[in-house]
């Protein structure tokens, strides 16, 4: 198997293992991404940490080597195919990380910009080459981009495809923070900075945000309204506010 799911702590970490090929993404490695996630949704796990095998990329992109000889409809179903698979990780139960651990290009970046966090490590370099290729992003890049980043930058990078070092990247946001050391260890300090909270409400929380990114703030404003509505119906938020109380640690019980 190239992607390989393991448990860490009270978290799942996935490698993308194909470093002969800067972990490349096949189609095979795309469907055991999907197969991956689905194994993540049924778990007890907290969070999910993405990372790559070996010292050299998080993830080179789509495989260049499949492009050549698609028809239309293959190059379609490719490119649905790698949106799909993505996009699970907006229902995902549980928040992701991807922990950047070199390259991270095309398709690699796009998946880092599926996940709900972002690190880098000091080597990390991000860039949308498409343009290079005499193509565009095709796994969310263009959507999912200017919403991280803001329009003139995600313009500016896709269409220059040019290669953003791991300062740039915290500056302009593209990432959260800059991680020391080993990426598993960095993706799972990280989360123990969210895991002990209630993760239906993490849920609700990340559900308004990114909802934030689609509508209307009046509408927005509604949705934050019923989600926070609904946070309040919870076992946990009771527990919160007689903690707060009883001067103590709360007790979360993920209901
Ligand atoms: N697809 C297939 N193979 C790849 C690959 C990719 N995206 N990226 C790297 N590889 C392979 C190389 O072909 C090479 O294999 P061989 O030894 O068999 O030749 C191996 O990985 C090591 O790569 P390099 O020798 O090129 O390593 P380098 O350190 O000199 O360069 C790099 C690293 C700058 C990342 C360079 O490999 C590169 O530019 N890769 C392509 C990056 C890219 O353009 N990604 C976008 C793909 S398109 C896309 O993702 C579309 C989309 O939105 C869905």
């Amino acid at each position: 198997m190239s992607v390989e799911l393991a448990t860490r702590d009270e978290c799942a970490v996935m490698t993308l293992n194909r470093p002969e090929a800067l972990n490349a993404l096949s189609f095979e490695i795309m469907r055991q991404i999907g197969v991956a996630f689905d194994e993540v949704a049924k778990t007890k796990a907290r969070a999910l940490i993405i990372t790559g095998a070996g010292t050299k990329a998080f993830c080179a992109g789509a495989d260049i080597k499949e492009f050549r000889n698609r028809t239309l409809m293959q190059q379609k179903r490719g490119t649905e195919l790698g949106q799909r698979t993505f996009a699970k990780l907006d229902t995902l139960p549980v928040p992701s990380i991807a922990v950047i651990n070199g390259y991270a290009f095309g398709g690699g970046l796009e998946l880092a910009l599926a996940c709900t966090f972002r690190l880098a490590t000091r080597n990390a370099k991000m860039g949308q080459p498409e343009i290079k290729l005499g193509t565009i992003p095709g796994y969310g890049g263009t959507q999912r981009l200017p919403r991280v980043i803001g329009e003139a930058r995600a313009m500016e990078l896709i269409l220059t495809g040019r290669t953003v070092d791991a300062a740039e990247a915290e500056r302009i946001g593209l990432v959260n923070r800059l991680v020391e050391g080993d990426p598993v260890e960095a993706g799972l300090a990280f989360a123990r900075e969210f895991t002990g909270y209630s993760l239906p409400v993490l849920g609700f929380a990340r559900e308004a945000v990114q909802r934030a990114l689609d509508l209307p703030l009046n509408e927005g404003l509604k949705v934050e309204c019923d989600l926070s509505t609904q946070s309040f119906q919870t076992k946990d938020s009771t527990e919160g506010a007689a903690a707060f109380e009883e001067k103590r640690k709360p007790r979360f019980v993920d209901a």
